[in-house]
């Protein structure tokens, strides 16, 4: 709580200058919720507020981290081409297509900063993840959010329209979407990108892709290597497991990236860059492990939830956005109480409640005191 205060109070003297506006990350949107709630920071808390992994970092990467910590005295500067190089390979880009940085936020909040302008709005659907919307207003850049559709979906045409009717703009497109977990189909992405208006930029916030399991839902890094106008902002906080050791990169041609790079701190934790290239060495089998698993607890939880009749969107990432057929409100102030902490409010989607997918015994728990506050 202290130590709170203490970065809330140096926010605030650091948003006395405009150039000093940071992205706000998951991490601080969650804590900013659970802030009210005393109770929320009990001890056997059951964190299910921020889509974190409860796998954490693969054991090569703690391992990995071991051996470099007593380095870690220097900047190793002379590393990060090689680091550039192995991180960009893993997506068959070149070094000079990615850009890293502080999780996904610092290239998103880079990506915002970049192409959008006074005249040129941030374009999103609402609800969309908080973060590049809330840069964009903090920089006094115009938003415009567009409906979803019926299926919670993005509606790409008016996105496309948004962007047309203001002379051009940026779309941030979060497939799969924080909060929905629904996601866009690859056909759509494609019609986005192929009827882009002047002036417009398509930026694909990937944070949750490798937890996808639909066929018909893909990674927009294929335009990457096209050399469209598209950047994909990736992170290695979600199925990776590393929130803690902020690294993601956004990747886009290099003239992009050139645009990118000057605004971005350039420079990221040696530690955690190479947990990073350690778990990309592994990463045919960490990956498909970790979605397998993921991908069965959240079937579980479904099947749970259709037991009772009690309404979901079709997920796609690591959480669930369940319909409690009432103010979400009410599970999101009762259930900490009983020791699991679901995630903040989402408006427009007032009745809507996401919970973060834990271990089991993390989800038997959810389950029971959902179930104790949805019964009332
Ligand atoms: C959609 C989305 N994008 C970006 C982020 C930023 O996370 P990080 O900076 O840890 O990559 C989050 C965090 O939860 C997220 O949900």
């Amino acid at each position: 709580m202290v130590s709170m205060l203490t970065r809330r109070g140096f926010a605030a003297r650091l948003s006395l200058g405009a150039a000093a506006i940071r992205m706000t990350t998951e991490m601080a949107y969650a804590q900013r919720a659970a802030a009210h709630s005393a109770e929320a920071f009990s001890k056997d808390m059951v964190w299910l507020n921020s889509n974190e992994n409860p796998a954490g970092p693969p054991a090569v990467s703690l391992e990995a981290m071991r051996e470099v910590l007593p380095l870690s005295g220097r900047y190793h500067y002379n590393e990060f081409g090689q680091i550039y190089k192995i991180i960009a390979g893993s997506e068959e880009l070149t070094a000079d297509q990615i850009v890293l940085g502080a999780g996904s936020s610092e290239p998103l909040h880079t990506a915002v900063d970049a192409f959008t302008s006074a005249t040129r709005p941030l374009i999103s659907v609402t609800p969309a993840y908080e973060g590049p919307i809330e840069l964009a207003r903090a920089l006094g850049r115009p938003v415009v959010l567009t409906k979803l559709r019926d299926d919670y979906t993005a509606d790409v045409k008016l996105l496309a329209e948004a962007a047309r009717k203001a002379n051009g703009g940026l779309i941030y497109l979060c497939n799969p979407n924080n909060p929905t977990s629904a996601a866009v189909k690859s056909g759509d992405v494609d019609w986005l990108v192929a009827n882009l208006p002047a002036n417009t930029m398509l930026l694909v916030d990937e944070a949750y892709i490798h937890f996808v399991e639909s066929p018909d839902v893909k990674s927009a890094m294929p335009y990457v290597r096209q050399g469209k106008d598209v950047i994909v902002a990736r992170t290695f906080s979600k199925i990776y497991g590393m929130a803690g050791l902020r690294v993601g990169f956004a990747a886009a041609k290099p003239a992009i990236i050139q645009k990118l790079s000057p605004l971005a701190m350039n420079v990221i934790s040696y530690v955690s860059a190479r947990a990073v290239t350690a778990a990309l060495k592994d990463r045919d089998t960490i990956v498909p492990e970790r979605k397998a698993t993921l991908a069965k607890t959240r079937a579980d939880l479904c099947a749970w939830l259709r037991e009772r009749n009690v309404k979901y969107i079709e997920p796609n990432a690591n959480f669930v956005m369940i319909d409690t057929g009432r103010n979400a409100r009410e599970f999101i102030t009762a259930m900490p109480k009983l020791g699991v902490a679901p995630g903040r409010p989402f408006p427009p989607l007032d009745n809507m409640l996401r919970v973060t997918l834990g271990t089991d015994a993390e989800m038997a728990k959810f389950r029971d005191v959902f179930w104790k506050v949805y019964k009332g």
